[in-house]
């Protein structure tokens, strides 16, 4: 394909998380088919400014699928129809020329709008700062075969760190839930035996963040994975629940963390 492309954006625009928002029509044209979303959305924001216009707020960072920060909800879709594809990655040579193309930010309340397309994800980070880590003495590099790991627990533990922290899994559950986010942190580690000291309270503190920052129940619709561009499979919460509900009833106060430790 080589001829440039033409599209109808409706841009969500909101000038704060306190403000109501609203649809913004505009036209972008001359698009490289090879341009990435981020970059037809640059090159909208080029226009706007020249136009003497507010660019709309969007975040990006790698831009090469890695880093979780695109967070677009494409015609509906987060992270639009291409299936294991960040928003970043997806390419306009996916779209028809002339098409209207919806783009909204992650609806969820646990995901605060703060402008336009950019919501506040730190409940993630807070999440991850409950239980997502191994507490190791540090000091001189070990040989990497001082812990042996069995070939099938590298690969699961591999995996569930695909995860990269979109969100795309909340904003495409009816409920909101964060449950294949955290099922997919908690089992990374618990698949590898530097994850086992701190198994119970890792699984503990960071459901119970998770329920703490107002994410929903999950019950079973499976649009988290559908939407997930890293294929993090539904196997990973069914992992994670087998995991609370026996830490819940064998951790003790220790592990849960409430005695000071
Ligand atoms: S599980 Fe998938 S959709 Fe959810 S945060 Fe991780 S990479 Fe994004
Ligand atoms: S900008 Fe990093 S994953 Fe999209």
């Amino acid at each position: 394909m080589s001829g440039k492309l033409s599209f109808k954006l409706r841009l969500w625009r909101q000038q704060s998380g306190s403000s109501k928002g609203a649809f913004q029509n505009i036209e972008v044209k001359n698009i490289s088919p090879d341009m990435s979303f981020l970059e037809m959305l640059d090159e909208a924001n080029n226009d706007m400014i020249r136009k003497g216009d507010a660019p709309v707020a969007f975040e990006s960072d790698c831009r090469e699928g890695i880093c979780g920060t695109c967070s677009l909800v494409v015609n509906g879709l987060p992270h639009g129809s291409e299936p294991g594809t960040t928003v970043c990655q997806l390419f306009m040579r996916k779209f028809k020329d002339g098409q209207t193309i919806t783009v909204e930010p992650w609806r969820a309340k646990a995901f605060p709008v703060v402008k336009d397309l950019v919501t506040d994800r730190s409940a993630f980070d807070r999440i991850i700062s409950a239980g997502g880590f191994i507490s190791v003495n540090t000091g001189g590099a070990q040989d990497a075969n001082n812990l042996p790991v069995r070939k099938s627990d590298a690969d699961s533990a591999m995996d569930a760190a695909a995860c990269i922290g979109c969100g795309a899994c909340v904003a495409a559950c009816p409920n909101a839930s964060a449950m294949l986010f955290v099922a997919a942190k908690v089992s990374h580690l618990g698949h590898l035996p530097q994850g086992q000291p701190e198994r119970q309270r890792r699984v503990l503190r960071m459901v119970e963040t998770m329920d703490d920052a107002g994410f929903g129940n999950c019950s079973n619709h499976y649009e988290c994975e559908a939407a997930c561009p890293k294929n993090i499979s539904v196997e990973q919460i069914a992992r994670m629940n087998r995991d609370y509900g026996s830490s819940a009833l064998f951790g003790s106060e220790i592990e849960r963390g409430n005695s000071g430790g």
